[in-house]
């Protein structure tokens, strides 16, 4: 199937809709028409507009269409991903952020609200979203990232200079060392996906790196277990970790923390849907003043 200048836009989004939907595409609609306006930019709005007219089909749409119904990632396609305020520039090679994970950054925001200067690092930073994200969202804050796979690492750059973050590439596991018990927060979305638990989503599966999906053990929690021991390091007594994980891993990830028996007020977040996907705690010992 091909949409040409003789197929109105209206006309050219329905079969493009059709074809996602038929490929197992899961907002199919949605998608066709955010890859018509990824090659008109004339913004959603404009585009529903001009599907009331005549309007034709942009060129190349046929070939965007064909890209998305292999289930190549959406983001993928057009080289963008929005997460809170910023456009991240993604591609192969870097994890896509996702809707839930800019609710970490509301933790973290809200944790920082009315303190000056705060010192924060962002660890497997991936594309950069939530580091980039405290950046722009947090005047003042000195702002860190951590990543350890070089392709991540080189989106990663690409998003975060422009915000004034400072990037490392290494392992979260021993990064940093230099800055030992110097952050106020710390802030990690691991991988953290069971072995077993492979994704069923193609664009997850043959398309997120695999480094950034799977934690490590048959539960996923060896880099969950990492971030946290690293949080323990590098930040100040008092200091505030919170991390992303999956619903399973709640528990277990409140029991490894009190286990160590060096952070206090351990708490467990909800998502926007009501699921329990994130867990903050404060690392034992008074606030340096
Ligand atoms: C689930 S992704 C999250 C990316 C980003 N923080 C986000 O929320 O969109 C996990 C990231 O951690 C990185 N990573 C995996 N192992 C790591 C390690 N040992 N040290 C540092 N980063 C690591 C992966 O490459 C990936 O970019």
């Amino acid at each position: 199937m091909t949409f040409g200048p003789e197929d109105s836009l209206a006309a050219a989004v329905s079969q493009a809709t059709a074809i996602l939907r038929d490929a197992g595409v899961p907002s199919p609609r949605v998608d066709a028409e955010l890859l018509a306006d990824h090659l008109l930019g004339v913004g959603l709005g404009r585009l529903r507009a001009m599907m009331l007219g005549d309007s034709p089909a942009p060129a190349g749409y046929a070939d965007l269409v064909a890209e998305r119904a292999q289930r190549i990632p959406l983001q993928h396609i057009t080289g963008v991903a929005h997460f809170r305020y910023l456009e991240l520039a993604v591609g192969p090679g870097v994890f896509i952020p996702r809707p839930e994970t800019e609710s970490v950054v509301q933790l973290v925001i809200d944790h920082v609200k009315g303190m000056a200067n705060p010192r924060i690092v962002d660890l497997g930073t991936g594309s950069g979203a939530i580091a980039g994200s405290l950046a722009h969202e947090v005047p003042g804050a000195e702002v860190h990232a951590v990543e350890f796979s070089p392709f991540a690492h080189a989106w990663a750059k690409k998003n975060l200079a422009p915000l004034g973050v400072k990037l490392v590439l290494g392992d979260l596991r021993n990064a940093l060392q230099e800055h030992n018990g110097t952050f106020d927060v710390v802030v990690s979305n691991p991988p953290y996906i069971p072995a077993e638990a492979i994704p069923n989503e193609p664009e997850v599966a043959l398309h997120d790196p695999p480094e950034a999906l799977y934690g490590g053990g048959a539960d996923g929690m060896e880099l969950p277990t990492a971030a946290a021991a690293s949080a323990a390091r590098l930040l100040i007594p008092g200091g505030y970790f919170v991390m992303e994980h999956a619903e399973v891993q709640s528990h277990w990830i409140a029991r490894m923390m009190e286990r160590t028996g060096v952070w206090t007020e351990i708490t467990t977040h909800l998502d926007l849907n009501g699921k329990e996907r994130a867990t903050s705690a404060v690392l034992s010992g008074p606030r340096p003043d």
